[in-house]
């Protein structure tokens, strides 16, 4: 059976990573046959990601997209609906950070923010949600943080993004519930990915790789339509890096 999923920030990091273990969940799982839709704001990274998806058999289709733009999201949704006619699946993974001490921060480094965490995210779930809402079914992943539930000093910004995106989810759960579709709330704590740019070593040795939060995303998506993960929570073992 053909599954259309939207996967935001497919590019790089987390994102490639989900793109990549839905791709390969074609091979192990029978009669699962992902149409995986990735989007972000480079499109040389999509087609990268695209080919790898389809040398392990996925169907692919791309978007250049900027979720924080208003007319971009309408396309993305407007274009996929007339595309495929549906959408079974959302994963909200494109976010951004600005880590600075809480006096330097700038009105910029707000508004970016919040246009792509907050924003974006806000958007694209409201117009994809009713397609879901009218076929009873559908699941929607929300790839938050640690840092939405545990404050650090330099992500002031960053964790009010993520509170907010936490505080969006638990919202829409309770109109989910009601039609059959899951909502999981995805919390990471450190992972390397080219969101942290240059990490130390001994860093970069403690820290999660990014198929450590897809293998678990895939596995909620693949477990029967009547069972919903929640929440996943996932640290490295020595617990949360910055302080
Ligand atoms: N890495 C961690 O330690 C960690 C921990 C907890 C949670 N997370 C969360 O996990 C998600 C993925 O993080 P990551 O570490 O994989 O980051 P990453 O390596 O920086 O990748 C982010 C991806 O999102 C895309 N993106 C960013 N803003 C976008 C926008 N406005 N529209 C469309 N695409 C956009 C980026 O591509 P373009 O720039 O080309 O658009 C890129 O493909 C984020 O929500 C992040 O907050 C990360």
């Amino acid at each position: 059976m053909q599954h259309i999923i939207i996967i935001t920030g497919a590019g790089k990091g987390i994102g490639r990573a989900i793109a990549l273990d839905f791709a390969t969940a074609s091979q192990t799982h029978h009669n699962f046959e992902p149409l995986l839709i990735l989007v972000s704001r480079t499109l040389s990274d999509l087609d990268t990601v695209a080919a790898e998806c389809r040398a392990f058999g996925a169907t692919t289709d791309i978007f250049e997209a900027d979720i924080a733009d208003m007319a971009q999201i309408d396309r993305l949704v407007c274009t996929t609906l007339e595309r495929y006619g549906t959408i079974d699946c959302l994963v909200n993974n494109a976010g951004v950070g600005r880590f600075k001490p809480f006096t330097e921060l700038t009105e910029d480094d707000y508004e970016y923010t919040m246009a792509t965490n907050l924003k974006g995210t806000f958007f694209l779930t409201q117009k994809v949600f009713p397609v879901m809402e009218q076929k009873r079914s559908g699941h929607i992943f929300f790839i938050t943080s640690i840092a939405a539930e545990t404050a650090f000093k330099s992500s002031s910004l960053y964790s009010m993004s993520k509170f907010g995106q936490k505080g969006f989810l638990e919202a829409i759960r309770l109109y989910a519930k009601s039609c059959n579709v899951r909502i999981t709330n995805v919390m990471p704590g450190a992972v390397h990915t080219p969101m942290w740019g240059e990490v130390p070593e001994e860093m970069k040795a403690v820290m999660m790789r990014p198929e450590d939060i897809s293998g678990p995303l895939v596995n909620a998506y693949l477990l029967p339509q009547r069972t919903s993960v929640e929440e996943l929570v996932i640290r490295p073992v020595c617990g949360d890096i910055n302080e």
